[in-house]
């Protein structure tokens, strides 16, 4: 399949999938979400060749620095809603991909790129990484579950503090706190990442789709926060705020909420 935003290259069987919008440091717009429903429900990774998923960014600065700010503007309760749901099953459909997909974060993980990274069974980091969900910083929420996943990984005391000052951590924090599987040089992250697959690889690719979704669910709990995630998602797209945070971001200056 022929994508416009994902380069997607096979490496001894294991696919290479890289968010190449370098310029906009990888932000997921529409069009990237949609490449990434369309690769993860096509028959090429679900191949019996295929050992394995990298998800990377292009460049050396991003893996993804989140969903794209300037598709925003036009966004209201209805609308955000429903792009928060559509991004939330994407995630959810990586999170239960059979085989293993293995973010390797090579720069700023923000917003839906930390989201994104959380989404993958296991994550590998540069020294480069940065890690964060800023939206507050833009009157919004994550709407692609990062309320909740991050609360997973790095536990309630941390996730409640970066949910609300919006402050990154880096790549050694993100692995004391067990966000992040291992860091490694730059150099060395895609090495890293293929190394986790190919030992993966040996065991019983029955009993690996089974582990998978067995982790997940012990996290599932149908109707709870991923539900109000989506709706609160909503309800800070259709602020004032939002509009106000957004074009704060574009023009380069800082935003001034008003709570409305
Ligand atoms: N959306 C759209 N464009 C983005 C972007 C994003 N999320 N992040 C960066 N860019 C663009 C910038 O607008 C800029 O483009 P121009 O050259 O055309 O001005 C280019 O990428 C380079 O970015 P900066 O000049 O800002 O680079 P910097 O080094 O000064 O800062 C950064 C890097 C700290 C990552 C900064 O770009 C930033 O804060 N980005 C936004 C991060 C963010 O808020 N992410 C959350 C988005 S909302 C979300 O993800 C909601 C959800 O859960 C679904």
């Amino acid at each position: 399949m022929q994508y416009d935003n994902l380069l997607v290259e096979e490496k001894d069987g294991i696919l290479v999938l890289t968010i190449n919008r370098e310029k906009a440091l990888n932000a997921l717009n529409r069009q990237t979400m949609l490449e990434l429903f369309q690769f993860f429900s096509s028959d090429d990774p679900r191949s019996s060749e295929v050992k394995g998923v990298v998800i990377t960014g292009a460049g050396s600065k991003a893996f993804v620095a989140g969903a794209d700010i300037k598709e925003f503007l036009d966004l209201d309760p209805k609308t955000g809603a429903e792009m928060a749901k559509k991004g939330q099953d994407i995630f959810f459909m990586i999170e239960q991909f059979p085989k293993p997909v293995i973010a390797a974060v090579n720069g700023f993980a923000l917003g839906g790129g930390c989201e994104l990274a959380m989404a993958c069974h296991l994550r590998v980091a540069s020294p480069s990484a940065r890690f964060g969900q800023p939206e507050v910083n833009l009157g919004i929420i994550p709407g692609y579950g990062g309320t909740q996943r991050l609360i997973q990984y790095i536990g309630k005391t941390r996730a409640m503090e970066y949910l609300m000052t919006a402050d990154m951590f880096d790549a050694q924090q993100a692995l004391d706190w067990g966000l992040v599987n291992y860091l490694v040089p730059q150099e060395e992250l895609l090495e890293k990442a293929f190394s986790l697959i190919n030992k993966i690889a040996t065991k019983g690719p029955v009993a690996i789709q089974e582990v998978i979704k067995l982790v997940n669910a012990h996290f599932a709990d149908p109707g709870s926060g991923f539900d109000k995630e989506v709706e609160a998602f909503g309800v800070t797209a259709g602020t004032e705020d939002f509009r106000e945070g957004a074009a704060a971001f574009i023009e380069k200056r800082p935003a001034h909420f008003k709570g409305k």
